[in-house]
């Protein structure tokens, strides 16, 4: 038997310009999603993933490994369970998909490095998506905080340090559609080409600078850099009146910062406070109809369980 589990993730910041080359913070969280094979009488693989309500992506990664290393992919089940089901934009597909080249490369004793299980998992995700950075391929596969480029053509793991800060998420109770959101905004750089290129360049300058205030764990100037990066946003058009809403009572509250986490649409928030402002933020997230999802950031991206 071969068992992973590989990491949800949150962006930090950086959405939307990370597909247009600019860098973008990505972080993984406690919420893991598990994958593990067992020999079986199967003729093929017989694929498990009850709380996957997408089958697409496993067997996409079935078919990529299948390609690569020209393995017999018979007599086996492949299961999986997962710690963030009912949450939105913790990024599953990633999670499933990674954890699915890791757990086969382990039961065929594949040698395979991280870099390897990154792109095999990327190009698995990219034959069923067609869009996307692979920010969140990155982050199931390292784990940690991320400074992520588009495809990965730079992966830099960032020193977060900790200290008197919170991390709040909360889940917006809509489901985002990344692909819908991504064609909107490429629709609308199309139209307005000079305006949304200076936001995607400004949202990349913001970034930069957001890596730099992390390492030095300030928190409060990080919590001010997302504030702006939820305006820019705003501009491009991606954040919604329930997120708005959720932002702003977090702020009203004491958060440092809040801004929407991914595509935009709906999915979660993220916030960052003083330690002993946490339940004050919460209690306003809260009222504005946003459901707190308790995880913590800067965890282990895959690894073996079994
Ligand atoms: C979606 O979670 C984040 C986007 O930047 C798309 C991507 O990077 O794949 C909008």
């Amino acid at each position: 038997m071969s068992s992973f589990s590989a990491s949800g993730k949150l962006m930090i910041m950086g959405e939307h310009a990370v597909v247009y080359g600019y860098p973008s913070l990505v972080t993984a969280v406690s919420s893991r999603l598990y994958v593990s094979i067992t020999p079986s009488t199967n003729s093929d693989v017989k694929i498990h993933t009850p709380q996957v309500k997408d089958s697409r992506f496993v067997q996409a990664a079935l078919d990529v490994y299948k390609d690569k290393f020209k393995a017999k992919l018979t007599e086996m089940t492949l299961s999986t369970r997962s710690d963030f089901y009912t949450v939105n934009g913790f990024g599953s597909s990633a999670a499933v998909t990674v954890g699915t080249i890791s757990a086969l490369a382990d039961y065929f004793k594949q040698d395979i490095s991280k870099e390897d299980i990154f792109r095999l998992s990327y190009k698995a995700i990219q034959t069923v998506q067609g869009v996307g950075s692979g920010f969140d391929v990155a982050s199931a596969t390292y784990g940690g905080t991320l400074l992520f480029r588009q495809g990965g053509e730079s992966i830099i793991p960032l020193n977060v340090p900790s200290g008197n800060m919170a991390f709040i998420v909360a889940y917006s109770g809509v489901k985002a559609n990344t692909t819908e959101m991504v064609q909107m905004v490429k629709a609308k750089r199309d139209k307005e080409s000079e305006k949304v290129n200076s936001l995607l360049r400004s949202i990349g300058e913001l970034v930069v600078q957001a890596k730099e205030q992390i390492e030095k764990g300030e928190w409060e100037s990080v919590g001010s850099l997302m504030n702006k990066n939820q305006e820019y946003l705003c501009e491009l058009g991606v954040s919604t009146p329930q997120i708005d809403a959720m932002i702003q009572k977090a702020l009203q509250s004491g958060a440092w910062g809040a801004k929407l986490s991914g595509a935009g649409g709906g999915d979660c928030i993220i916030a960052i406070a003083p330690v002993e402002k946490k339940n004050t933020v919460i209690g306003g997230i809260e009222r504005a109809g946003g459901q707190i999802i308790d995880v913590t950031i800067n965890e282990r991206g895959v690894q073996k369980e079994q």
